[in-house]
């Protein structure tokens, strides 16, 4: 298949004047310079990211949103009705709804009662056409980290790409996968800029791999899959990365906050292990806790019909004030 080729991309050097792409050349409607096309290939941003990661630029690929890749790589790799993906329930709800939208199947193979990989299941779950596995780490919504050991094992022995999801990587005690990259030629990281960066208003997303896989990506995306005020807004996050790390900071110093007080609720059975932005927890009548939040103005993720989370209610950090109005309110509901 050949890519679309942009106005831009047919041209190469300086140039006064841009006659070449429709754009309206009076300017913008709102205000700011918006009346250019954006550029496709993201340079700039690679160009931080890749400074930022300590990853070439050939294996990164920017998206709308951590989605976007996520669909691409189902598209790329999938023939529909023939080749399926591999995903871990519970997880996070978009691989499954990618894959259908693609008509391709979503073989599950449920992580164990305490959200671990289950690997006798694992290792027998795939043939040829399983072309993508799909791990979550931290998982979205348990927030524990899946075993190093198991993943290691995981990505040798499964025959196609193994896509270890990382929206929650900045508030995690272990290192990214990106440090496996040049060892593992089917290993594709995401990450996003929606969580520690604190930028889930702009969409961007990013998948890192091996620079074959990622020119596919860049293939099949469309051609401004970032708008221009996107990419400014994503460089400008990243030029204060020291702001990004003090908010991680506290968003953990919040969470041990949390976890204290709802250790000492008589009526919490289960706080799972967190190495994210979020407390998966087991509350009694947590039905009836939900909606009670919810009649008071706090919102909380209701996650009791998902496999292995009877009872459970995932609670994202916020702020100290924020933490406190949701710890009254279950203290008086249990009143
Ligand atoms: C595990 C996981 N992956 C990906 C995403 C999507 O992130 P983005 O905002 O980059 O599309 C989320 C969002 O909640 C998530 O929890």
């Amino acid at each position: 298949m050949k890519a679309y080729s942009s106005a831009r991309d047919e041209f190469e050097g300086e140039a006064e004047v841009f006659l070449d792409a429709n754009e309206n050349a009076l300017g913008s409607a709102a205000s700011g310079h918006f009346n250019r096309y954006p550029d496709p290939h993201h340079k700039a941003l690679k160009e931080r990211w890749s400074a930022l990661k300590g990853v070439g630029q050939e294996r990164i690929f920017f998206g709308n949103g951590s989605d976007e890749p996520i669909d691409l790589l189902i598209r790329l790799f999938c023939e529909p009705g023939k080749d399926y993906i591999i995903t871990l329930p519970p997880t996070y709800g978009m691989y499954k709804v990618s894959a259908s939208i693609n008509a391709v199947e979503n073989k599950l193979v449920p992580l164990t009662p305490d959200f671990e990989l289950d690997m006798p299941a694992l290792t027998s779950a795939w043939d040829e056409h399983a072309k993508l596995l799909f791990l979550c780490s931290p998982n979205n919504p348990s927030g524990n980290l899946l075993r190093r050991q198991d993943m290691h094992e995981l990505i040798k022995s499964f025959p196609g790409i193994v896509v270890v999801d990382e929206a929650y990587i900045d508030f995690s005690p272990e290192a990214s996968w990106i440090d496996e990259l040049e060892k593992y030629p089917n290993l594709v990281v995401l990450q996003t800029l929606s969580k520690a960066w604190g930028m889930a208003g702009i969409r961007v997303g990013v998948a890192m791999g091996d620079p074959y896989v990622i020119a596919m990506l860049e293939k099949i995306k469309p051609p401004y899959n970032l708008s221009l005020a996107n990419q400014q807004l994503a460089l400008e996050a990243m030029a204060n990365h020291e702001k990004q790390k003090n908010h991680v900071q506290t968003l953990l110093a919040e969470r041990e906050k949390l976890i204290h007080a709802l250790e000492g609720v008589e009526q919490v059975r289960k706080i799972v292990p967190s190495a994210a932005n979020f407390l998966l927890v087991e509350f009694d009548r947590a039905d009836e806790l939900f909606h009670f939040m919810i009649e008071r103005g706090v919102i909380v993720r209701n996650r009791t019909r998902e496999l292995h989370c009877e009872g459970c209610l995932r609670v994202t950090v916020g702020t100290s004030a924020e933490n406190q109005r949701f710890l009254t309110l279950v203290n008086d509901f249990y009143a």
